[in-house]
Formats: C-alpha cells, sequence, structure tokens
C-alpha cells in the first residue's frame, strides 16, 4: 500500500494533538514537509513525526510546491483561506482545520479553487466520527427519527477561554466562542438534520465577562486587554422547510450546563441528545422510553477490542478519500453553510436585525 506524502502548514497545538500522532499512527502518510511561520516548532513537529528527509518551511508557498500528495492547513482561521488555495493550486488535496474560514466570501473562494483544481477539499470536523455521532447519523439517515424539525447546538463552557495561541485575537480567527466551538456543535446539528436551507439567522454576541479578573478559567488567567473576541453568542436559525434550530456557544458564562460538541434534535418519530451519552427517546407501545446504545467497550471485561478515536477515523478516511476515491463525509459545501450561519449570527448581533439568506 502507498503512503501518502503529507505536508503541514502550522504546527501548533491541533497540528500535535490531533493530526500527527493519528497520522503516524496510521502509517498510511509520510510527512515529509512542515511549515511554521515559528520555525522552533516546525523543527520540533519534524525531529518528532517526520520522515528522515523531512524539509523545514517558514513560508507555505514553498511547502507548496515540494512533491507532496496532501497538504493539512493547522494554522489560525485567518489563513485557512488562502494555504489551502494556494495548495490546491499546486495540485494538492488538502485537509483543513475547522472552521473552514472566518467568513462566507472566504469559504466561497475555497469551493472554487476545489472545482477549479478538481482537489479534494476536507474540513476537519472530527466529531462527525465519534461512534455516537455516526450511530445518531444512521438513525436519522434511515428515517427512524422522523422529520427533525428542532434542534439545539451546544458548545456551552462554563470557565474554559483558550489563553494559548491567538484565540483572543478577532483578526486572526474571526471571531470567539462561537466560530471555535459552536462550529463543531452546529456541523453536528445541520449534518443530522440533513438540511442545509436556511432561511434567515437572528444572532446576539455578549462581552459580558471577558473583563473580569476573578476568572476561574481552565486554561490559567486569560488577559482582560487581549480578549477582544465575544465571550458567548446565541444564534436563532430558520430553515426554508420550516425547521428551527437553537445556537449556543461560550467559552465563559455562569452556567451548570457544560456541553460542547453536542447536538439535541428532535424529530416527529424520535428525538436524541449527548447530555448522558446518546440517549434515543421515543414512544413505544403507548410508553414513553428513553434508549442508551452501548458504544463503548467489548462483550468481555477485559478486552475492549480495538476501539478507533475520531482522530483515528478522520486520517484513516482521507488516506480512503485522497487515494481510493472514497465518498467525503464532511463536504466542504457543508462546512461553507456552517461558516455562513456563524458569519449571519456576528452580523445580526452587530445589526440587532434578522439576516436573512437567498
Ligand atoms: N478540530 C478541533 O477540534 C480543533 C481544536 C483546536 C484547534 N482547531 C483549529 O486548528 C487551528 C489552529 O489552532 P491551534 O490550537 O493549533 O493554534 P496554535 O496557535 O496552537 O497553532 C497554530 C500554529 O500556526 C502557526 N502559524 C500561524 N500562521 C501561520 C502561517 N501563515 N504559516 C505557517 N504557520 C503559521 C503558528 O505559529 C502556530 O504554531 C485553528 O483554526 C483552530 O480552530 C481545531
Amino acid at each position: 500500500m502507498r503512503r501518502l506524502k503529507a505536508g503541514i502548514v502550522g504546527c501548533g497545538g491541533i497540528a500535535n494533538a490531533k493530526h500527527l500522532p493519528a497520522m503516524a499512527k496510521s502509517g498510511l502518510y509520510e510527512i515529509t514537509a512542515f511549515c511554521d511561520v515559528i520555525e522552533e516548532r516546525a523543527k520540533e513537529a519534524k525531529d518528532r513525526f517526520g520522515s528522515e528527509d523531512a524539509r523545514v518551511f517558514l513560508d507555505y508557498r514553498e511547502l507548496v510546491q515540494e512533491d507532496l500528495d496532501v497538504v493539512y492547513v493547522t494554522t489560525p482561521n485567518r489563513s485557512h483561506a488562502d494555504i489551502s488555495i494556494a495548495a490546491m493550486e499546486a495540485g494538492k488535496d488538502v485537509m483543513c482545520e475547522k472552521p473552514m474560514a472566518r467568513t462566507y466570501e472566504e469559504a466561497q473562494r475555497m469551493l472554487e479553487a476545489a472545482g477549479r483544481t478538481k482537489r479534494v477539499l476536507n474540513i476537519a470536523y472530527q466529531n462527525r466520527y465519534r461512534r455516537d455521532a455516526a450511530y445518531l447519523k444512521e438513525l436519522c439517515r434511515s428515517g427512524e427519527m422522523g422529520e427533525i424539525y428542532f434542534a439545539k447546538a451546544h458548545a456551552l463552557r462554563r470557565r474554559a477561554v483558550p489563553t494559548w495561541g491567538v484565540f483572543l485575537n478577532e483578526e486572526e480567527q474571526g471571531g470567539g466562542p462561537l466560530i471555535d466551538i459552536g462550529t463543531h456543535a452546529l456541523d453536528l446539528t445541520l449534518w443530522m438534520m440533513d438540511n442545509y436551507e436556511v432561511a434567515s439567522v437572528t444572532g446576539a454576541a455578549f462581552h459580558k465577562l471577558s473583563c473580569q479578573t476573578d476568572q476561574g478559567n481552565a486554561f490559567g488567567d486569560w488577559d482582560p486587554e487581549l480578549f477582544k473576541v465575544e465571550d458567548s453568542a446565541f444564534g436563532f436559525i430558520r430553515m426554508k422547510n420550516g425547521a428551527v434550530i437553537e445556537l449556543e456557544a461560550s467559552w465563559a458564562l455562569n452556567t451548570l450546563e457544560v456541553d460542547e460538541a453536542k447536538t439535541s434534535i428532535c424529530g416527529t418519530k424520535a428525538g436524541a441528545d449527548m447530555k448522558d451519552g446518546l440517549r434515543i427517546n421515543r414512544i413505544h407501545h403507548n410508553v414513553p422510553t428513553v434508549e442508551k446504545p452501548e458504544l463503548f467497550g467489548g462483550a468481555v471485561d477485559f478486552f475492549s477490542g480495538d476501539e478507533k478515536s475520531a482522530a483515528d477515523v478522520e486520517q484513516e478516511l482521507f488516506y480512503r478519500i485522497v487515494a481510493d476515491g472514497a465518498k467525503q463525509t464532511v463536504e466542504p459545501e457543508q462546512a461553507a453553510v456552517v461558516t455562513r450561519i456563524l458569519e449571519a449570527v456576528y452580523r445580526s448581533a452587530e445589526s440587532g436585525e434578522t439576516v436573512y439568506f437567498d
């Protein structure tokens, strides 16, 4: 089996925590090019994960000209579009971190480039590969949930503001918790509903806790001077078929309902949430029932089987998409709709008006 030659741009948190270890574990990739504007980071990643002849770059425009099959884009959101487009134009297939882009205009440029160059553009919404999400998707796909007409996308943290990197920087990221973690929850929700036809979006964004100094933050104190993005944001999304979605995202909120990368859906035949493992609720033989599928662990207590993490599945699937033409689970057009909705929440929050889609 041929290994794919891979290059990676942005050797920070997610590259080292998710992509590089899973790529190495899979044995499907030979990672030969590492780029970061901070050279030390690229060198460290190369030493840990690179092939013997791997090279280090400071400029992504040089990396994309290398003899590579795939380029991973794991930089802050601001450069997702430019780097992905440059890689596709250089003939490489792309794995780009979420969110696809800061704005719908950037996402559209990425889609145009993918179509023009006929390259794969895969957005790294790895939560779709979780076992609970994949199982629920099967229930939705098979019609067992009925028509889903109400859903909630949950991305609520009580105090877990990311204090590393550029997460608090509006220009670099395009926003705060909404674009950072709201994006996962909304992606899961739209995917379960299989509904990407948006009619309107109403949103509100808050900067209420970012100025506080008594923080209790999971990732250490943030600098109130640097915290320019919202600390929480909420959206109400109306779909063209009448279905509605409530979207809630925060890094800091006075709530005990902490839920991240989760969806709750209500269909005409059944409902589901992920609040205590995956729970399916329905009426069965005239009785309200709750089913909790056993998604983890084997039947024998000393052997739990070879369970794959979402990160492992992501790398294996990307390999099959690129090498064998397998179907993408995350279609870039779907990721672009997520970005369009998030941008509309911000626009609505700013103007106080509902944003209508054509
Ligand atoms: N899928 C997930 O669950 C998940 C989780 C965390 C982060 N992310 C995404 O990953 C991306 C990066 O986040 P992170 O936490 O790794 O941030 P990070 O700051 O830890 O790492 C980003 C790296 O990119 C480098 N960089 C910035 N601009 C560059 C450029 N133009 N060329 C080359 N290198 C450049 C930085 O020096 C840094 O080392 C973001 O888009 C974020 O939304 C996704």
